[in-house]
């Protein structure tokens, strides 16, 4: 069977009436249904690519010696994560990528269970369809029953709804995965875009992080990305890091697919990795936009769930997601439906920080205009 009969329909292709209804709108649509990031790209990650440009021979597909060490010194200094081995590290071309084929790189198939959250981001599950791998949405590890999966896929904080897993739960299934020698792959990718106050750490806690896993990261992998936190999407500039045996297993695959990061992108991911100064900024734009909309989706009467972290608000008003995101385009304003990320989540909205703050003043007083 081709693999494209396996895939379920691009979700936001069901989107597209009500983006017609929003864009009608006289002052213009409030896209915030895409988390794609809209402030500039940070000059000390464009420095680095046009000095870069010059690149006539092939990447490494394991990435440079520095790169890999940059990316260890950042789980160090920003994770609590020290000792991450540099060889079990390596750049990937975005993590969407990643995600969509890690189970046929690590050699998964028919038989083979790929677990991942109830309410996720559907890449888990368009991944384990690629290699002919039954997907399972769980819970909870309780529901895998005696028929454990070969690879767990976690995401702290979630999208869409920005829940942030406690270092206690991730440790408790890191012992658990141990136990049955399940690979436990971790998609962190808005670890620093964290809201919690009154908590000690720098970034949501890592699968890596020594409180969970004791510094042993035998069978574990943090997949992280710079799109987020650095407005860097367009770069496609990401990261793998953990066991340095399935690291290894990751790079001998990509040699022979050529799924390679371009050389001035992982320069680029170089210096984004070694410059908190830029993300530091960037937080502080998403917080004040963050603040904008949480204050008038509660003065309008919605509820919101998590949302502790991350670039979205999981927001409800009760009724079913298609209802709201109607509603909502005939303000101008487009959200994604929650069943885009599973059934249990059908009444509720996501709605993405990413816009422009004016575009984010006009959502907020179109929510609380009536
Ligand atoms: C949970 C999650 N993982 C991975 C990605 C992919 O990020 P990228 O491919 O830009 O690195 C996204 C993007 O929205 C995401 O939300």
């Amino acid at each position: 069977m081709p693999v494209d009969r396996h895939l379920p329909d691009f979700p936001w292709d069901t989107l597209a009436q009500a983006k017609a209804v929003a864009n009608s709108h006289p002052d213009g649509i409030v896209d915030l249904s895409v988390g794609t990031p809209v402030d500039p790209t940070p000059q000390v990650v464009r420095d680095a690519l046009i000095t870069a440009a010059d690149a006539p021979g092939y990447p490494q597909v394991w990435g440079t010696p520095d790169l890999r060490e940059a990316i260890s010194a950042w789980f160090a200094r920003r994770r609590n994560a020290a000792g991450v081995d540099p060889d079990g590290v390596m750049p990937t071309i975005g993590s969407k990528e990643l995600v969509a084929w890690l189970p046929t790189i690590l050699g998964l198939g028919p038989g083979d269970a790929v677990g991942f959250p109830e309410i996720a981001y559907p890449t888990y599950d368009v991944g384990a369809r690629i290699a002919g791998a039954t997907p399972v949405p769980a819970q909870s590890t309780v529901q895998f029953g005696p028929r454990a999966p070969k690879l767990l896929w976690l995401n702290t904080p979630g999208n869409p709804h920005g829940q942030v897993l406690p270092i206690d739960h991730l440790a408790k299934v890191v012992r658990w995965a141990r136990e049955r020698g399940v690979i436990v792959a971790s998609d962190e990718c808005y670890a620093e875009l964290d809201w919690r106050d009154g908590v000690d750490d720098l970034t949501t806690p890592s699968i890596l992080d020594e409180r969970v896993c004791g510094g042993d990261h035998t069978g574990l992998l943090s997949v992280y990305s710079m799109s987020k936190q650095s407005n860097m999407a367009g770069y496609r500039a990401a990261f793998v890091a953990g066991d340095p045996a399935l690291v290894k297993r990751l790079v001998d695959f990509r040699k022979h697919a050529g799924m390679m990061a371009p050389w001035p992108v992982q320069r680029a991911l170089l210096a984004a990795v070694q410059d908190d100064e830029h993300v530091a900024i960037q937080k502080e734009r998403y917080r004040s936009r963050r603040n904008t909309l949480l204050g008038a989706l509660r003065e309008s009467g919605w509820r919101t769930d998590h949302s502790e972290a991350g670039l979205y608000l999981w927001a409800t008003k009760g009724q079913p997601c298609r209802t709201t995101v109607d509603e909502l385009a005939g303000k101008g304003i487009l959200v994604a439906p929650g069943d885009f990320y599973g059934a249990a989540a059908s009444a509720h909205v996501r709605v993405a920080l990413t816009a422009p703050d004016e575009r984010i003043e006009q959502a907020a007083a179109r929510l609380t205009a009536d």
